[in-house]
């Protein structure tokens, strides 16, 4: 069984901004996601490939190094395969797949992926950000049960839904709810984990940390982020309180005791705990700070 990594906090990289590549080597969110979609431009595409090699080759890990993702341009354009096909050679963890709308854009992407002998763990965020993608986000996370469709994750892609619905993200994006909580619904039912969108005013720390805590609130695992200033709060607001984290101890402790080995179900001050709680207790050590 692999652990549980926690995805509280998730930076955008733009591959072009050489400054900001060089930063991301300094700062500690939970993973990174190197763009060459929305925010290159077309004429820097070829050139931010060639950064991101030179970036990963540069590159030396060390025990707390955020998981890092490639997003790649959609596969219908002509810069996707040879995005996909670096995020193969560079090994990374998952390429960010934005725009999905089918079941077969994941399993499209999965068998390219195996024809570039990408290893098996690399897998695939589906981000979800149009009217499409939301009505097919059940069917889209039923693949998570197939190991070899790769996905993992789905980030919503909160700007592009505002976009192309013309839903207005003001009054704490209280018409977006439905359908933020319609992809998390099926992302909980097809067992994966699922990212807020981004917060684009970065200088505005008290109505990030409000979307934080709203994200966190709704039951999203993290939230994706545009700016280095906002990783500690994305941190905060994702990670166990210290009960929760007591609480985890507690459980692990009590199914630990030889007398409980073969239970299913204890009491633990006066609450029963079950053997699904175990889990979940790991979920929460995970994400403790
Ligand atoms: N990742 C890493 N470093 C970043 C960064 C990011 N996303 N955004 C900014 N930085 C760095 C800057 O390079 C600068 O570094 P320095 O101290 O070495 O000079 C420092 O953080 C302060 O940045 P600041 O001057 O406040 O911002 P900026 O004008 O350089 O950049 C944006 C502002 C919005 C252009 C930039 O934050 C950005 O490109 N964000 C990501 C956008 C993106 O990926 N969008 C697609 C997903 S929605
Ligand atoms: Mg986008």
């Amino acid at each position: 069984m692999t652990l549980y990594q926690p995805r509280r906090a998730v930076l955008y990289v733009p591959a072009s901004h050489q400054k900001a590549l060089a930063k991301s080597t300094q700062l500690q969110p939970d993973a990174i996601i190197y763009d060459l979609e929305d925010s290159v431009a077309e004429q820097m595409k070829h050139e931010a490939r060639v950064n991101l090699r030179k970036h990963f080759q540069e590159q030396h890990q060390t025990v707390r190094s955020p998981l890092k993702a490639i997003r790649i341009n959609s596969l219908a354009t002509q810069w996707g395969e040879d995005d996909l096909k670096l995020a193969a050679e560079l090994k990374t963890e998952a390429i960010v797949l934005p725009k999905t709308e089918t079941p077969q854009q994941v399993i499209d992407a999965a068998r390219k992926l195996d024809d570039y002998d990408a290893p098996e763990p690399l897998g695939i965020w589906a981000m979800i950000e149009t009217p499409r993608g939301i009505l097919n986000a059940d069917e889209i996370a039923r693949l998570a049960q197939k190991s070899a469709a790769r996905l993992k994750c789905f980030i919503v892609g909160t700007n592009d839904i505002a976009l192309s619905t013309g839903v207005k993200t003001t009054n704490q994006r209280s018409a977006l709810l439905p359908w933020m909580m319609q992809i998390i619904l099926a992302a909980r039912a097809g067992g994966i984990d699922v990212l807020d969108g981004v917060y684009n005013n970065f200088q505005d720390q008290e109505g990030f940390k409000a979307e934080c805590e709203q994200g966190a609130m709704l039951g999203f695992d993290g939230k994706t982020l545009i700016h280095p200033s906002q990783i500690e709060t994305a941190l905060n607001s994702y990670s166990s309180t210290a009960e929760e984290t007591a609480w985890a101890n507690q459980v692990i402790a009590a199914f630990n005791l030889p007398e409980n080995a073969s239970k299913g179900a204890i009491s633990l001050n006066g609450s029963m705990v079950e053997q699904l709680h175990i889990r979940q207790a790991e979920r929460v050590l995970a994400r403790a700070r």
